[in-house]
């Protein structure tokens, strides 16, 4: 009988199941009243009484053994049912992971510092709280002079003046002070205004500006690289024009505009059927402006530039709505998923 309950006790310590089949059968051979354990016992009448002591002990052990391999082989069953290890469907199409795309400025201020990039134009980058000296007072705004005004600004503190940038043309006062020409750089950021927030106007929006300054920059390489830039942004058949204007950091002053790229020129609502559109102010640099931030303006000259990127990309796209890109409508911003590169 001891080499019986040895064998057995080492066949349910090896037995696995992979089914509730196996589970029956192992219940049926080893714990039902017809199983070899139940045999076992009855046969343990006939032990003789030295013998039953030892025997009896191993035969309740097995019995054990038995009860427990069980459990053990149901619960482990069922949870690979309640997790389903073992029943994935590999054939099951997968999740879509929806992809996200740029924002229509991200895409347009991108295309723009691609297209400066190609002529050597730098990126140069500043902070959004800014000092008074380096948004007006350097670039030629003085104190209590009506300019400002063109500006409306967020201030955050009063005497000393303290507040949020309202062009990036403080950067380039940054980089005039910080470095010597020759100058060649953009500077894209978000810039902030107080204004009534309405289809054509916002509080926050984006700009960038250019700034080149050498020995003998002239006006006529300020028109040749805001026409390279017209043509490469908007197309090959694209026209320039320049009216005067006035900033008081730049003299002369102008306003680029450009023909109008949904009628080319003929005339519609959203040039106002004028056949141009304005995109950009631009100058040479006062020279006031250039002593201000450390550079001879005997020996060196420059041109600036400051193009708005919401209204850019409303041309381009003919979106009606300036407050559309703030208000992070999927259906607004999947539209441009493939619209620029
Ligand atoms: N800084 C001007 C603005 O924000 C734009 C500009 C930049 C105009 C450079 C001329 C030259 O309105």
């Amino acid at each position: 009988m001891n080499d019986r309950i040895q064998k057995i006790t080492s066949e349910i310590e090896s037995f696995v199941a992979s089914g509730k089949e196996e589970l029956e059968q192992f219940r049926l051979k080893y714990l039902s009243k017809k199983g070899e354990i139940q045999e076992l016992f009855k046969a343990f009448r006939d032990v003789p009484p030295e013998q039953r002591r030892e025997l009896g002990k191993s035969l309740n052990a097995l019995k054990k053994l038995a009860h427990e391999k069980f459990d053990h082989l149901a619960s482990t069953l069922q949870t690979r049912e309640s997790t389903n290890i073992g029943f994935v469907d590999l054939t099951r199409p997968a999740e879509e992971i929806q992809l996200g795309s740029r924002h229509p400025i991200s895409l347009v201020n991108n295309r723009i510092i691609n297209i400066f990039s190609r002529i050597g134009f730098t990126v140069s980058e500043g902070p959004e709280i800014e000092d008074d000296w380096h948004n007006f007072t350097a670039l030629n705004f003085p104190e209590e002079h009506p300019a400002r005004d063109m500006q409306d600004t967020f201030f955050l503190e009063k005497d000393p003046d303290v507040l949020l940038r309202t062009h990036t043309s403080s950067v380039q006062v940054r980089v005039m002070k910080n470095s010597s020409p020759p100058i060649r750089t953009i500077s894209p950021g978000r810039v902030f205004r107080n204004e009534a927030i309405s289809a054509r106007s916002h509080c926050i929006f984006h700009q960038i500006e250019g700034l080149y300054i050498d020995r003998d920059v002239s006006f006529a390489d300020l028109k040749q690289t805001l026409y390279y830039f017209a043509r490469e942004f908007l197309g090959p058949n694209t026209q320039v024009r320049f009216r005067p204007s006035y900033f008081p950091f730049t003299e002369p002053s102008a306003e680029m505009d450009v023909t109008c790229k949904i009628c080319h020129g003929k005339g519609c609502n959203v040039c106002k059927f004028t056949g141009w559109l304005e995109i950009l102010g631009c100058g040479m640099v006062d020279p006031n402006v250039l002593d201000k931030c450390g550079i001879d303006s005997s020996v060196y000259s420059g041109y600036a530039f400051g193009i708005g990127i919401e209204r850019t990309a409303m041309t381009l796209f003919q979106i009606k709505d300036i407050r559309l890109y703030f208000e992070n409508d999927l259906r607004f911003l999947k539209q441009f998923t493939s619209a620029v590169e």
